[in-house]
């Protein structure tokens, strides 16, 4: 299999195909995850929660975050990898570019920082520098604290009108991709047909282009409580590598997530 770039998935937004995102923190599964033909790797800082067992993400470090990214590069076969800048270390485009080198020297093809449009000029000096971004909008869960816990953003007219823009401005400052994190599913349409990249879904209903899951989530091995738009594909699978595959082959062909997987 030959290696997936942004030009691949690109050129997938373009044709109206759908691509699949999972998280990975090691090199075991990183391998299991790309050799399943998942084209996106997310080695998401939801590994201070899964893997360290903090009650948020605000604790991980960027030299936490370079050590499983390069953990996932070792044993990726040809997905794409995206990292995830952690709290605090893009409060300025300078601090954004130095935390980035050390994820793209890790082994990242792509970061991801979470804010709206005050990260245009970070998202403009990487692009410009050679770096593809990912801004993640709606729920940010490094700003837990501000938002007052975990919900549904973007869900009055205000905030909804105030994210459609924001996404705008993120293109054109030179965004590579979009994620969106727990948003109607309307709005999350609505993003995603005004925006030429590819939008990355979790939570945001079925009309993104991509979805993204926290793999622990989808072999139904997090503790507690399962929010609404996780599946457990464990259910359907005889192997952790099937249920890798069904999750690809639905969101692929549309099945994965349904109505009942959104918010309203
Ligand atoms: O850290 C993570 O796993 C993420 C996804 C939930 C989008 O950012
Ligand atoms: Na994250």
């Amino acid at each position: 299999m030959s290696n997936i770039t942004l030009h691949t998935l690109t050129a997938r937004k373009q044709a109206g195909e759908k691509f699949a995102v999972l998280t990975a923190y090691d090199a075991t599964f990183a391998h299991l995850v790309s050799s399943a033909g998942i084209e996106m790797i997310l080695v998401g800082d939801s590994l201070g929660m899964v893997l360290q067992g903090q009650s948020s993400t605000l604790p991980v470090t960027v030299d936490e975050m370079a050590y499983h990214t390069a953990s996932v590069a070792r044993g990726n076969q040809s997905a794409m990898i995206m990292s995830d800048l952690p709290f605090m270390s893009y409060s300025t485009p300078e601090q954004a570019m130095d935390n980035s080198a050390k994820l793209m020297q890790a082994g990242a093809h792509i970061v991801k920082l979470e804010g709206g449009d005050w990260l245009c000029d970070s998202v403009r000096m990487l692009a410009e520098r050679g770096v593809p971004v990912c801004p993640h909008l709606g729920l940010t869960p490094q700003a837990v604290n501000k938002l007052g816990g975990y919900r549904v953003q973007g869900r009055d007219r205000q905030s909804a009108l105030k994210m459609i823009e924001d996404a705008k401005k993120l293109e054109d400052a030179g965004a590579s991709m979009l994620l969106l994190e727990c948003v109607p599913t309307l709005l999350a349409e609505e993003i995603t047909r005004n925006v030429e990249i590819p939008v990355i879904g979790i939570g945001a209903g079925h009309h993104t282009d991509a979805q993204v899951l926290v793999m622990h989530d989808m072999l139904g091995i997090t503790p507690g409580r399962r929010p609404k738009f996780v599946k457990d594909f464990m259910t359907e699978a005889d192997s952790i590598e099937q249920a890798f595959r069904l999750y690809g082959d639905q969101v692929r062909a549309g099945t994965f997530p349904g109505p009942e997987h959104g918010f309203e």
